[in-house]
Formats: C-alpha cells, structure tokens, sequence
C-alpha cells in the first residue's frame, strides 16, 4: 500500500568534504531506502542539507584565518556537487544558514519558550579568561565522567557515545588556548529532558520500537536508565541562530537544537519549490518518518530531536532510527584530521564513471551491525569478481547473443521446460526477498540477494548451454534466449536502488525507458512477461571494468603518504633544555668543515672515521653515523663541526670535535650544514 515517508540523512558539517565514512553509514543507505521507496509506488521526501553551524566551524574558521561563512559557503558547494554527482537522489539539499532555517528554527523556540517548555536558568560554565570565551562543545576537551577517554568534547564523548554538560567533564582545558578554564555564570535556556523521560521510556522501550535495530535500542535504553538531566539549548556564541527571545542578546541556539530541525525547513523548501503542502510530511501520523544517522549521532536523534518534538506537540516522531556503526580503514579509525580517509570529491576524479563501484563496495561490506573495515583489495574484489563477473558478465552473454542470434530482437518462447519454469518463479520471487531485506533495513543483505539474482542468470545460461544448442535445436535456444532476457530485465529495475547508474545504463541496452515496455519494480512479481517477444533490444556495452592492481597501489600509497606526514607530525620532540646565558652559548666554536677522507672503524657497526677540514686545521672525527651512511657517499660534504669539545678516544681513536646531525621527516638521519657552499672555518654565531 502507498505510503508518504520523510527519509532524513543527517546534514553533514560544513568543515570538510564528505568521506566513505559518512557514505557507507547514512547516504548510501538512506539512498537506497529512498529509491526502494520510490520505486514501490511511495511519495516519498529523502531530506538533507548543511549543518553550518557549531563549533568545529568556527575553529576551522579561526585556523585558516578566515570567517566562518567563508568556510560553510565553501564545504557546502564542495558537499553538494559531489553528493550529484555520486547521485545520492536527494529531494532537496538545503544548508542551515538559509533564511527559511534561521526562521524555522527560530519559531519552533518561541513556540516551546511560549508554552513554558524550557527552564532558564543563571548557572556557572566554563570560560577562558585568555580567549574571553565560555567554553561549550568543541570548545573544551577534558576527561569523560563515563568511560575515562581523556579527549572527550564538552557536549559528548566520541568514545562512548554519551552525551553531557561540559562542566561534568573532570580536568577540562580550553581548546582555544589549552588554558584550565573558570567558572563564570552566565544564563541559558534548558531542556528539561528529565521530564520527557516517561515519554520516552514509553515510545522506545515499551512500544512497538522494538523492532529498531538492537545497537540503537540499547543505547537508548542505557541513556535513560542512566537518568536523563536538562540540557542547555543555548550559547555564548556568536556563530549560530541567535536566541530570539529577551535575554538571548549575545547568544545563539544550540547546534543540536537547530539542526535537526533543519530536516523540517529542507522539507519546507523543497515543498515551496514543488508547489506542495509541507505539513503532512511532518504532521500527519500516515507519514513514516526515518532518520539515517551515524552512530554517533543517535541521542540527539533518539532523545534530544523526540523530546522537543514532544514538547512542540503538533509534530509526528521518527518511526525509526536505523543508525549504522563506523567503517574503518586499512585498519585504522577514519580521520579526518590525519588525513585517513577516502575522499569523495577525490574518489570520484580517481574513479570516473564508477560511483556505482564504490556504492556496492560500501553496501555489501556495511557497519551495520558492527564496526567494519574498507579495504582498497576487497574494493577491488567487489568489483571484479561481482560486479564484473558475475552482473556484468551474464549481461554481456545475453546482450551479445541476442544480437549475434536474433540481430537484437527478443525471441519467441516454444515450451517451458521445468528448469525454465522454476527460474522465471524465482526471478518473480526476488522483489519479496530484496523487500524484506530492505524493511529491516539489511542493505548488505538486499544488495546480496540482488546479485544472486545475477548469479541466477549466470547458472541458468551455463547450463542450458544456448551456444551449443543453437546449431541444433532453435526452438530450445530460442527459449533460452528469451528466459535469460526476462532476468535481465528484472536485473534492470531490481538494480535501480543500489546501482542506479547501472540500471539507467542496463535499461537503455534493453531499450526498455519508453513507456511500453518500462517496468515498475511490482511488475516483476506480477507480470509473466517482462521483455515481451519481438522487441528490439540495443547493442551491448560493457557494464563494469576490471580494476587492476595498479589502480589499488595508487589509492595505498595515497594512505602510506598519510601514514608517514602523521607519524612525522607525531614525532615527540624532545623538551627544551635549561637555560643558558649568551657567555654560555658563545663558548661554542661551531664552524663550517669539509669531510675530505672517510673510512669504516673495524668491528665497530655504527662509526665512521672522518677527516676533516676545519678551516683551522684537518682533524679527525669518529662518528656514530655508520648505519646511515656509507664512507664513500659522506666524503665531499660540508658539514657544522663543533670544533672545540674536549677531545676524546673513541676505540682507540681519539675524535676532535662533533660533527652536528638532524633526521628529516622519515627520521633519517641528515647532516646540519649551510644551503649553499661556504669557505671552511667560517664561524655559526
Ligand atoms: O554529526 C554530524 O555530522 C552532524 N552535523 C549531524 C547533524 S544531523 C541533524 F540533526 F541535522
Ligand atoms: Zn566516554
């Protein structure tokens, strides 16, 4: 039966580009929901846009030296474009710095102001006394009261997932200025959330939600067995929508109080745009209402977004939250700030024309259940021994011999054997199966399902054999041929939620986008025929490529390249040394030298014996650099010598003095010397 759905994908931060993370765990399955939904005769509005507000701006903003604006305006075109390009199928893609938001989210907090739904109060937080900032959210990192992570943020711990108050934080320091903050009081407005808490306990954990998936009801169940407490909904900031009511001057709304409600003034813009109501896509219980989230974000969807809707009270709530783990890669957590992740606006330069590659990649390997691990190999291997052989390859087969048969006209059936009956009940079953996979929100599941129906199709034609009949029995070939084609024709359709540039390109092949022949995802389990005889189907062209190796070395170097510019930057550098007076340092004779002769110390691994000119003098020098470099490659360089250290014997060979070393970025050990050529014994003062 047709439904309406509002499908949300939560609204990225507009502080970097998007990344497989974010793909594998909201946007490819919201995607795929949506498409499914669609598809299935639904009205369907798949809802997103910017979340360009909150801390991590204004500190990208302050790095760069630019206006948070700046950045948001930057991010969200970047964002966009190559969401369009990735064809995630969005009904609107809004940004929350649109007057439409600001209004929006403006409104819906005087209307709870009004009905007395907050509790302001004049409470102490933290404030940096240096930067003259309170101190909220990603403002503070300190120590979390719950699972000890030392790096947890003022508003929640990326550890745990729970969500606090920044004063509960034990030994919080200032991401400004790494200062120990004071307390200053300052007034906010709250969210008694401890009021909603019966509410809640009801609408998750007692009715019907149990079918929400388990990591998502745990945690809920475990936030409000914990006790919920009020949360303040306001800032001292000025970044963000600013309080609209007396008192607010100098504050802005909560991140987490404005963006969610950025989902309702997308779904208001798309509407005004299209010429529809909005309302009942947030206001009439008929409406399913689904939120694609990340794990991180499931209290403020389950909790926090509920409660204010609650409060609102002519609001529908999310019917369910099918919030996803995080993917790993190559092992290793995604991070934006080390730099390792895959990048989409990168990808899709790398990769152009296999948006669907990486679609199917991300589905079939999903952290749905449990966190998961994005390989560059099993990238590779998706693509090669799925997509490429096993989808595109029995399309291939059918699409060419068609043509090399009947010049590209679908045959005329004889007789259906029983193996051909069995196979066109089975094509006609996949829509039930995908279905029930995709309800229960199984991407991974339903994105396999589809390729055994490709698998299907690979058996049918490897054992019917049609290439060796067609010289002998063309009536048999001549079935064969047309059952084959009617899978093929289901593949199209079927494959529209997870590989859409796939099944836009499968169906032109088959010459099936005019409306005679165009199929609705019910008419594969309704119709007997699909690809009717006599119609003409187009010339093959290949579906997919092979990814070679040196494709996948180019993507593993990229990440090695990440891996050596971190553990450079990690590189603990050594505490400066106690202070010393300018009589001190000027007792050092540092001076420019020529290394003349070099020789290996016998049995000895590390040193080299050097001679060098000094400018005074040629002297000798035993260094521990043996390991590093060979005799012959050191003779000719100039060097910085400390030329009057006590000298000393170095087994058995007394060294004059210290030739001064450094380690570049890979940690090599390299020489000190002057960037270019100077006369020997000049003096370094
Ligand atoms: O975690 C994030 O990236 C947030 N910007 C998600 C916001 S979802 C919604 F509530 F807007
Ligand atoms: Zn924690």
């Amino acid at each position: 039966m047709s439904k309406r759905y509002t499908i949300t994908a939560a609204l990225p931060y507009t502080n970097g580009p998007i990344h497989i993370g974010h793909l594998a765990g909201v946007y490819v399955p919201a995607d795929i929901y949506a498409r499914y939904k669609r598809l299935t005769g639904n009205d369907v509005a798949f809802i997103c846009g910017s979340d360009e507000h909150g801390v991590p701006i204004t500190i990208k903003a302050k790095n760069e030296g630019v206006t948070p604006q700046e950045i948001v305006d930057r991010y969200h075109k970047i964002i966009k474009d190559s969401f369009e390009e990735f064809g995630i199928s969005f009904d609107n893609y809004s940004r929350t710095s649109a007057k439409i938001h600001h209004d929006t989210a403006s409104e819906f907090f005087k209307t709870l102001y009004d009905k007395n739904e907050f509790v302001e109060e004049v409470t102490e937080q933290l404030y940096d006394e240096e930067a003259k900032q309170f101190l909220a959210d990603r403002f503070v990192i300190g120590t979390c009261p719950k699972c000890g992570n030392e790096e947890s943020y003022g508003d929640q711990c990326e550890k745990c997932g729970t969500s606090h108050n920044a004063t509960d934080l034990i030994n919080p320091k200032s991401a400004i200025t790494g200062n120990t903050p004071t307390l200053k009081e300052t007034k906010h407005w709250f969210l008694p959330l401890n009021k909603h808490e019966n509410f809640l306990r009801e609408w998750i954990l007692k009715g019907h939600k149990k079918d929400w998936k388990p990591n998502v009801y745990g945690q809920v169940k475990s936030w409000i067995d914990d006790g919920l407490r009020p949360r303040a909904v306001t800032r001292d900031l000025d970044w963000g929508i600013p309080v609209p009511v007396e008192g607010g001057e100098g504050k802005v709304l909560y991140v987490w109080f404005d963006a969610p409600i950025g989902y309702i003034s997308s779904t208001k813009e798309w509407a005004e745009r299209e010429g529809k109501d909005w309302e009942p896509y947030w206001k009439d219980q008929d409406t399913k209402l689904v939120h694609f989230i990340g794990k991180d974000n499931i209290v403020f969807h389950c909790i926090i977004f509920p409660s204010m809707l609650k409060a609102e009270g002519s609001y529908i709530l999310p019917d369910n939250v099918p919030a996803n783990e995080f993917l790993n890669l190559e092992g290793n957590k995604l991070s934006t700030s080390k730099n390792w992740a895959v990048w989409l606006p990168e990808y899709l330069k790398d990769f152009p024309g296999k948006q669907d590659v990486l679609r199917y990649a991300l589905t079939a390997n999903a952290p749905e259940t449990k966190d998961n691990d994005f390989t560059w190999k099993d990238f590779q291997a998706r693509n090669n021994n799925e997509l490429v052989a096993i989808f595109g390859n029995f399309i291939n087969r059918v699409v060419v011999l068609t043509n090399k048969y009947y010049n590209g006209i679908v045959p005329m059936p004889s007789t259906f054997t029983a193996i051909d009956e069995e196979t066109l009940a089975a094509v006609k079953a996949y829509p039930a199966v995908i279905e029930s996979s995709l309800e229960r929100y199984r991407f991974r599941e339903a994105s396999q399902e589809l390729m055994n129906l490709a698998r299907l199709g690979n058996k049918y034609l490897a054992d019917e054999e049609p290439w060796k009949l067609v010289k002998t029995d063309e009536a048999r070939t001549q079935t064969i041929m047309y059952v084959a084609l009617q899978i093929a024709s289901a593949l199209a359709t079927l494959s529209e939620p997870f590989l859409p540039f796939t099944s836009t390109k499968l169906k032109q092949i088959l010459n099936v986008t005019s409306s005679a022949v165009e199929m609705s995802w019910s008419d594969i389990s309704t119709k007997d025929v699909l690809l009717p005889a006599n119609h003409q189907i187009g010339q093959s062209e290949l579906l997919f490529n092979k990814i070679e190796d040196k494709d996948i070395q180019i993507q593993l170097d990229k990440l090695e390249a990440s891996k050596k510019a971190n553990e450079a930057a990690n590189k603990k550098v050594e505490p400066q040394k106690y202070t010393i007076t300018f009589d001190d340092f000027t007792k050092l004779d540092l001076r420019v030298g020529t290394i003349i002769e070099a020789e290996k110390m016998p049995k000895a691994k590390k040193l080299l014996v050097l001679k060098v000119d000094t400018g005074i003098d040629v002297r000798t020098i035993v260094s521990g650099i043996a390991e590093s470099f060979t005799a012959e490659e050191v003779v000719g360089k100039q060097v910085t010598v400390l030329v009057n250290l006590a000298p000393r014997a170095l087994r058995g060979v007394e060294s004059e003095g210290m030739i001064l070393m450094t380690e570049n970025a890979e940690g090599d050990l390299v020489f000190v010397n002057p960037d270019t050529t100077v006369k020997n014994g000049l003096q370094i003062s």
